[in-house]
């Protein structure tokens, strides 16, 4: 049947179909209209530290003491996922993955690491600790390397172990290789030869952080660790231009950080590392690169209440470090605006634009923890972040 027939069976004639088509295409514009700005209205254009953030499914995002890894266009945040209550800081679920093209709105990637069922005996198994899971690219395999601070279920804080796991696939799952503590029969790059002798070990004492002594060299914990490897808590990776990658953590029972280079597929240490900011205790390390000066932010060691800031700036990531002071701008209370450091943001096509990402612990309820994040400002070899209630990328 032609058009006209039709039209002439349907008894329509050319004016009503003009009059119909011109109805029907201004409803379908004001249909994308309404879809357009529906979907528009959803979108987060500015980041608001310490307030709810809603994913794509309007759920909190769930990724603390976390990091983000920039790959093919995406930022990937992978960060702890807690859960309710007072016993929510344990790990009951795993690492959770958000993607995101603009930083400020990020979709549910799911959970890129699993926690190994109840009972399974698995270094990871429900109920272990695990934090601060970074995760690195290796371009020589081309896959996804994720490291994390682990304490094995039932164990308190004593194991400070270092976990590692892998995937082909950034979002996951990533499969668990191991845990164990770093560089065991390894003595650090600086380590003096006192130190070397195994001279004043200590009994194998455990101190939770800020209770050893003023000079906890004295205990000498590298002789104590070297046969069984360095304690590895609070942590965070760093891979450098050249694509040699460092594995940066809390060591000698938080009082010491230890900066260990990994092998090239990023799954193992080598053995080389430095030891810095002996008696400092330092946790909470972010690392970043800036002009060809490395920069690290920490805090000092209170669980999970704030502290004050700590900065510092190396020409050689191994060391020498140069503190730099709390780098918080009228931060009244000296608490690094009520959070506690967990990764430093590069953003991906704008020079010198760097995110601090905080957390801002609730360990009474631990899922509703919030997030910090503030622009970095620079001033000649320094770094500064001052408070924002909300800003935007410039
Ligand atoms: C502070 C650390 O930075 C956190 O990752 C966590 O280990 C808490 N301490 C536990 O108290």
């Amino acid at each position: 049947m032609t058009q006209y027939n039709a039209l002439n069976a349907l008894c329509i004639n050319n004016t009503d179909l003009n009059t119909l088509m011109k109805n029907k295409l201004f409803s379908l514009l004001i249909a994308a209209i309404i879809l357009l700005s529906c979907d528009n209205s959803n979108k987060i254009r500015s980041f608001e530290p310490g307030e709810i953030w809603p994913d794509n499914n309007g759920i909190h995002i769930n990724a603390h003491g976390g990091g983000i890894l920039f790959h093919k266009g995406k930022y990937y945040w992978f960060g702890e996922h807690k859960t309710e209550g007072n016993t929510g800081n344990v790990a009951n679920v795993g690492v959770h993955c958000y993607s995101s093209k603009d930083l400020y709105n990020w979709q549910d990637e799911g959970i890129a690491l699993a926690v190994m069922p109840e009972g399974s005996g698995s270094p990871i198994e429900k109920g272990c600790i695990l934090e601060r899971p970074k995760v690195i690219y290796n371009k020589k395999n081309n896959n996804y390397v994720m490291w994390f601070h682990l304490e094995p279920k039932g164990g308190g804080y004593t194991g400070a172990l270092s976990g590692v796991a892998v995937s082909d696939n950034i979002t996951g799952p990533y499969a668990f290789l191991r845990a164990a503590r770093p560089n065991a029969g390894h003595w650090p790059l600086n380590a003096s030869e006192q130190m070397k002798s195994g001279a004043i070990p200590s009994e194998g004492k455990y101190y939770g952080g800020g209770s050893l002594p003023a000079h906890p060299d004295s205990l000498n914990l590298v002789a104590r660790d070297f046969g069984g490897g360095q304690m590895a808590r609070d942590m965070t990776l760093f891979v450098d231009d050249d694509q040699k990658a460092y594995h940066i953590y809390s060591s000698e029972d938080n009082s010491t950080l230890h900066i260990a280079l990994l092998n090239d597929d990023y799954t193992d240490h080598t053995g080389i590392y430095t030891r810095q900011f002996l008696g400092r205790f330092m946790e909470a390390p972010a690392m970043f690169k800036k002009d060809s000066k490395y920069y690290l932010m920490m805090s000092g060691c209170t669980g999970w209440a704030p502290n004050q800031a700590r900065s510092a700036v190396a020409d050689d990531i191994l060391g020498e470090w140069t503190e730099l002071g709390d780098p918080c701008i009228g931060d009244n209370d000296k608490k690094t605006f009520h959070s506690q450091s967990t990764f430093i943001l590069p953003v991906q096509g704008r020079k010198n634009q760097y995110i601090y990402m905080g957390d801002r612990w609730t360990p009474k309820n631990a899922i509703d923890g919030r997030y910090i994040w503030l622009p970095l400002e620079f001033e000649g070899d320094k770094f500064f972040i001052r408070q924002h209630n909300e800003w935007s990328l410039k």
